[in-house]
């Protein structure tokens, strides 16, 4: 098989899915980190956002997300779209609805949905902190604690988080199945470390809008 063929091949795009999806979830976990400086106040949070943007490693890596991110998202639309065509073909000799759950049925829709809160959350963040003309009037630490105050983007973003966790769901468990990693015996520790890894991730986020909705 030559390098056209494997990435056009649905197993060679599983295995892009995989590793950028790997990759992001690393990312979750250090964009986690970072946020849960909010809870040391003001100065500690700041100067956390301060270190990440002026570390060069990390200016790099803004770039690979960036390219992670599209990729993940154009061979998940077209590994969907391949597989409604099969399954179409396999539906009509026997039902396969019921074998296959429902994170694993629902990942294109909790990715569109993850992908407009993406959009959302660079607006809300990205663009008046790095970008805006009155960013110096404004610490970081109080746009996000601002945004927080409105029940309207709480709920928008305690909401995606809970997609988030469908989708991570599926997401971790297949790609260690994609990877080839996983097998028979393996895959209890791997669907209780998904479990921790999942939670951590929803609850940790949820939590930090929850607590600055309530307080501050
Ligand atoms: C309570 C939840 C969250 C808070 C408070 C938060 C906060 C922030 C802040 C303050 C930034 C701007 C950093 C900077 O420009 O220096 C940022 C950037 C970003 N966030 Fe979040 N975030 C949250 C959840 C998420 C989630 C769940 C995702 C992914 C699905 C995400 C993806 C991103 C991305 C891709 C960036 C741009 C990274 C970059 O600076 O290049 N965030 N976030």
């Amino acid at each position: 098989m030559n390098h056209c063929n494997f990435f056009q091949s649905s197993v060679g795009k599983k295995v892009v899915m995989s590793i950028t999806g790997v990759f992001l979830m690393i990312f979750l976990l250090l964009h986690l980190s970072v946020n849960l400086f909010l809870f040391s106040g003001e100065k500690a949070f700041n100067d956390a956002v301060f270190f990440m943007r002026e570390n060069i490693f990390i200016r790099i890596m803004e770039y690979v997300l960036a390219i992670g991110f599209f990729i993940h998202i154009l061979f998940g639309i077209k590994l969907h779209l391949e597989n409604k065509k099969v399954k179409g073909e396999i539906d009509y000799a026997i039902n396969s609805y019921s074998i296959t759950s429902f994170s694993s049925r629902s990942m294109v829709y909790t990715g569109i949905l993850i992908l407009s809160f993406l959009v959302l959350h660079l607006i809300n963040f990205m663009i008046p902190m790095k970008y805006s003309d009155h960013r110096h009037l404004i610490s970081d630490y109080n746009i996000v604690v601002s945004l927080f105050k409105n029940p309207f983007y709480t709920l928008i973003y305690v909401f995606s988080f809970f997609i988030l966790g469908i989708h991570l769901n599926h997401g971790f468990q297949s790609s260690f199945q994609s990877l080839g990693l996983s097998n028979k015996k393996r895959l209890a520790w791997i669907q209780k470390f998904s479990f921790l890894y999942l939670w951590f991730i929803c609850s940790g986020f949820s939590i930090i809008a929850i607590w600055f909705f309530f307080n501050e």
